[in-house]
């Protein structure tokens, strides 16, 4: 499965480097922020035939529905996310990815996250570690936010409609700096690398985090929901991601200022 993971999506960004300098149809889904081009639907179709050539019986959570989701996480499923961060890919040119995961009953076997522009694959297996670009990545510093380098989008500290803006500001006050790259499977990925330390999100689908997750429980971190509880797989969800040091200091501010 690894194997066959890193050929479609070495194939996939091939893909997505030769067409990105060409014309192509963009299409707002949601709302004006949450688009998709047809660069998006024909990578997935591409992973999708790639997957069902050699797993026809495996599930698969393509983002854009380019395939029939499975109801439950029963066997084996994929989680895709074709272009992770496809308002960087339209307007950046870069700091997007491609994000597969597999499940196997349930339990996160194996994670790969692509920067495509950066030519830098993260991957991960159960129980084998996490690597980038084929070197083994360190286990994670432990960091209480105060020494934290977060990555977090400025929507979860002013008014939005999934959490009090003033929650999250004494974290960001008291870190060392916040970042944000636009892409939740790439922010995960960098808090794998040591590049950041923590990655907070109010909103995120499981073909976003699935990947990252592994990669930073591979190093001996937690990725989790903002209330503290275990990922469920299946829909829309908060996350919060780092060294159990910083998860754990995250949820002490948050308790904090609800019982303020
Ligand atoms: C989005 C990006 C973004 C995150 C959103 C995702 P998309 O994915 O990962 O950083 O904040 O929640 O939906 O739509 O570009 O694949
Ligand atoms: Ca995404
Ligand atoms: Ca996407």
């Amino acid at each position: 499965m690894q194997e066959l993971a890193i050929d479609l999506i070495k194939r996939a960004g091939n893909y997505i480097r030769k067409e990105i300098d060409h014309a192509y149809a963009i299409e707002e889904k949601t709302n004006r922020s949450d688009l998709v081009t047809e660069i998006d639907k024909e990578v997935e179709r591409m992973l999708i035939k790639g997957i069902g050539e050699v797993y026809p019986d495996h599930g698969i959570f393509g983002e854009e529905g380019m395939a029939e989701r499975p109801k439950t996480l029963d066997g084996t499923v994929w989680f895709v996310d074709p272009i992770d961060g496809t308002m960087n890919f339209i307007r950046q040119k870069r700091l997007f990815a491609i994000s597969i995961a597999i499940m196997v009953d349930g339990v996160l076997m194996f994670g790969f996250v692509y920067d495509v522009m950066a030519d830098e694959l993260f991957h991960a297996r159960r129980g084998g570690g996490s690597f980038m670009n084929g070197v083994r990545l360190a286990r994670l510093e432990e960091k209480e936010v105060k020494d934290a380098l977060l990555c977090m989008n400025a929507t979860w500290v002013t008014r939005n409609r999934r959490i009090d803006p003033s929650l999250l500001g004494p974290v960001v006050t008291d870190s060392i700096g916040c970042r944000a790259i636009g892409a939740a499977s790439l922010e995960l990925a960098w808090v794998a690398a040591g590049r950041v330390d923590g990655y907070i999100t109010m909103r995120n689908m499981p073909w976003d985090y699935a990947a990252g997750q592994l990669l930073i429980e591979e190093l001996g971190g937690v990725v989790g929901s903002i209330e503290g509880t275990p990922m469920d797989f299946m829909g829309q969800t908060s996350v919060l991601a780092g060294s159990r040091t910083f998860v754990e200091d995250v949820l002490t501010y948050l308790g904090d200022e609800k019982n303020a």
